[in-house]
Formats: C-alpha cells, structure tokens, sequence
C-alpha cells in the first residue's frame, strides 16, 4: 500500500488531496477505469471549474506555483497559454491543501490569498491529441517541493501528481518533453517503457529538449519508490550497443538523425536514469 510507505505519511492528512480542475465538458466520463491500481481508490478529488468567475483565485494560484518553479528556467506559461491551450482543450490535476491549513511559511512563500478553500501543491496539465490510441500531451508538472528546503516538502508529490492525472483520465499513450539536463526525466521515465521521439528539438524554445512517448504501465509506477529492478523491462528490451551522451549536441543530433531515416524505436532504460547523475551517458535499448 502506498501510505505505508513512510515518505508518503503525508498521503494520509485530510486537509491534503487531489483536485481535478477542469471544465465541465471535459469531465473524464469514467475516471480511474482503464488501470487497475489501488493507489487512488476510494480518493474524492476536488473539482473546480476553471470557467467560474469565482473559481479565478484556484486557477491565480497554479499560475503563481509554475511562475516560481519554472521562472528560473525562463519557461514560465504566460495566461493566455493556460487557458487556450491548456484549460481548454484538456485538464489540470494535481494535490491540493485546505488553505486553512497551510503554515505561516508557506503562506509567504506561495504568496497566499486566502480567497480559496483550496490551494494547488502540485499541478500536472494533460491534452488530448488527435490520435485514434487515447495519446495525451503531458504539457506541464511541477510541485512545491522545487520551492520548499530539501527534506520539508511532500515526498513524491510530483511523481504522484502525474500519476494520479494518467490514471484518472484513463491515458494509454502518453507523450511529453523535458529537457535533457532537468532532474524530472527521473520522474518522467517511470510510468511506462520510455521512447525517444526527439532527441534534439530545434523548434523548441530549448533545441536541447528530449520529447519521449510511453505506453502507460502502472505496473512499473511502484518501482519508482522502491527501487527495486524493472524485471518486465529487462524481459522485453534489449540493449542496442548504443549509448547517447545527453551534454554532447554532436551526440544528441547523431540520434535524432537517426530517428529521422526510421532506426530505433530506441527506449532509455529507467533504472538507469534514476540511478545516474543527470547528464550522465545512457545506453539505447530496442524492443526484443
Ligand atoms: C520536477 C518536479 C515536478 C519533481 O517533483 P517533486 O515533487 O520534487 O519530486 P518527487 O518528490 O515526486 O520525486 C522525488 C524523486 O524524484 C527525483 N528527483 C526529483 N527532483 C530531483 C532533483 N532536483 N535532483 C535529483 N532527483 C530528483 C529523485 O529520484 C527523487 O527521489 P529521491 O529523493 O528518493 O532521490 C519538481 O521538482 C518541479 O516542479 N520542478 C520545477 C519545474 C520542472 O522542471 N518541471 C518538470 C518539467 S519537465
């Protein structure tokens, strides 16, 4: 069970859960059906609807958590982009705290209204895509724990947040981005076998952007906590021989021709990723 875990006491405080904000169209008609996983049974998210004026403040706040997280890396989403392209078309997910509850220092720190009941820890924003597969568009995660000191956050709050939103929304294929050197491709890698689509994504912001696709395997989401070896990986892939060196541009572009003319589907190996420095070289693996 996960809240026996004891990183993850915090699964088990009331005043914490997941949210589901989203407008009413968009509403997933049978949440949480295609995975069969206990992690989320039993949960009652709370929903907002993002197009309810009075709904503003909840929404004010996800735009504030992301400012924070991803300022740094100058990628902060502008309004305009939360709401045409990702509140529209598709959902946010993630936990949330009743704000009654919240310290004095993260009041502060998140620069608090107390205009809600609720106030997002997390945010995790999916799209449909045109695909006839049930492929979604992982188009944005982050916690707050990239704001809080080390050791005071909420431990697998960002794992989490993605985990419940795929499993909610009933996702198969998911495809997403990160940039090679970001600590999330840890995360990332964890919930099913890891494709490489781009390795160098010139018409990115950021060229040095790997876009990945997995087909959703719950099954491998518990070994991102426990560590222990992803056997059913080992069973169905094998390594290439190759490797890529995520800090070389030479060796990222090498794959990414090599995509192009029709070589792989080449796939990371989790376990790898998670137990190497971020930037450290990584083998290719194929399907057996
Ligand atoms: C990336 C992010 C969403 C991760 O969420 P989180 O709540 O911090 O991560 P979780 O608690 O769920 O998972 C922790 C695990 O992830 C990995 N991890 C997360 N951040 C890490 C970091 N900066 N360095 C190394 N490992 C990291 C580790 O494996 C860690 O487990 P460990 O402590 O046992 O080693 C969060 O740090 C964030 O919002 N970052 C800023 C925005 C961003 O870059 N988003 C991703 C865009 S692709």
């Amino acid at each position: 069970m996960l809240k026996d875990n004891p990183r993850l006491q915090w699964l088990k405080d009331d005043n914490i859960r997941p949210y589901v904000f989203v407008r009413s169209e968009n509403r997933i008609k049978n949440p949480g059906s295609l995975h069969s996983l206990d992690w989320f049974e039993g949960v009652s998210p709370t929903y907002i609807n993002p197009l309810e004026i009075d709904e503003v403040s909840f929404g004010n706040q996800i735009l504030q958590l992301e400012a924070q997280a991803f300022g740094p890396s100058n990628m902060a989403m502008p309004r305009w982009v939360f709401f045409d392209c990702a509140v529209t078309p598709g959902f946010v997910a993630g936990y949330a705290m009743r704000t009654s509850a919240m310290s004095p220092e993260m009041r502060i720190m998140m620069n608090l209204k107390d205009e809600h009941e609720w106030t997002p820890l997390s945010l995790f924003i999916i799209i449909p895509t045109m695909s006839s597969e049930g492929e979604w568009v992982a188009h944005n995660l982050c916690s707050v724990n990239a704001l809080l000191p080390k050791g005071k956050g909420y431990y697998g709050l960002g794992f989490l947040s993605k985990a419940f939103g795929l499993w909610y929304a009933n996702v198969n294929i998911c495809c997403g981005f990160t940039q090679w050197g970001n600590a999330a491709i840890k995360l990332h890698s964890y919930y099913g076998p890891f494709q490489i689509l781009t390795a160098y994504t010139p018409l990115h912001s950021y060229a040095r952007t790997l876009t990945y696709r997995v087909k959703v395997d719950p099954e491998m989401w518990p070994h991102f906590f426990n560590k222990k070896p992803l056997e059913r990986f080992q069973q169905a892939f094998v390594d290439s021989g190759k490797s890529i060196a995520p800090k070389e541009d030479s060796s990222l572009i090498r794959l990414q021709r090599e995509l192009e003319q029709g070589e792989g589907p080449y796939f990371l190996n989790s376990q790898e990723i998670l137990a190497k420095d971020v930037g450290a070289p990584l083998h290719l693996y194929t399907q057996k």
